[in-house]
């Protein structure tokens, strides 16, 4: 195993190894389908992070549940605030759904409470967040996470769907920026 990577001009360290995402990959799959059991959800999958984490969650989901993939898209300008950011590719109603959002990681919590806020125009029934990485210090929003696969110190990671510049989602483990 490579202990240490290049990404462009920035050098990362191993930090999580992979065996440690899939044993938490697991027990959140195991509470979601003790809590969604009879409720059909439908997984909200947030692309393009969220890709690797929602593929082993849903192989370990054993209830019927349904999944989509969205993107959060700003329709003019730089979208960097929330009333200029729309989920797009939703494909069927999420009217009277129990709703699992899937996101790779929630750090400032702007992205997660845009899409929470753009989903309450959608009158889902009932809306729970999944996020596989969460950064409390990092936390601007109040966000409540119903589940939550790892709390991380404020670094900069990548591996596990997170991209540096693009780079490094395809990584199993997880590497964090040397500083
Ligand atoms: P937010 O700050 O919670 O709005 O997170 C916005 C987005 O920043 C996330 O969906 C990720 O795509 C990205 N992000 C946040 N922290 C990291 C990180 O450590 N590595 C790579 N991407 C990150
Ligand atoms: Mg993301």
């Amino acid at each position: 195993m490579n202990n240490t990577i290049q990404i462009k001009d920035k050098q990362f360290q191993i930090s999580i190894p992979a065996e440690k995402i899939q044993h938490e990959v697991q027990r959140l799959a195991d509470e979601i389908n003790r809590d969604m059991a009879g409720k059909e959800p439908v997984f909200l999958v947030i692309l393009n992070g969220a890709f690797v984490f929602a593929s082993d969650l849903i192989k370990k989901i054993h209830i019927p549940c349904r999944v989509s993939f969205v993107k959060l898209a700003s329709y003019e300008g730089t979208g960097s605030t929330c009333n200029v950011k729309e989920i797009i590719g939703l494909s069927e109603s999420l009217e009277n759904q129990s709703v699992v959002v899937v996101e790779d990681i929630v750090d400032t919590g702007i992205t997660m409470d845009c899409i929470l806020r753009n989903l309450q125009s959608l009158h889902a029934k009932e809306v729970r967040v999944a996020s596989f990485f969460h950064k409390p210090e990092a936390l601007q929003k109040p966000i409540a996470l119903d589940y939550v696969g790892m709390t991380i110190p404020n670094d900069f990671i990548v591996g596990y769907g997170l991209d540096y510049d693009g780079f490094g989602r395809n990584l199993a483990d997880i590497y964090t920026l040397i500083k």
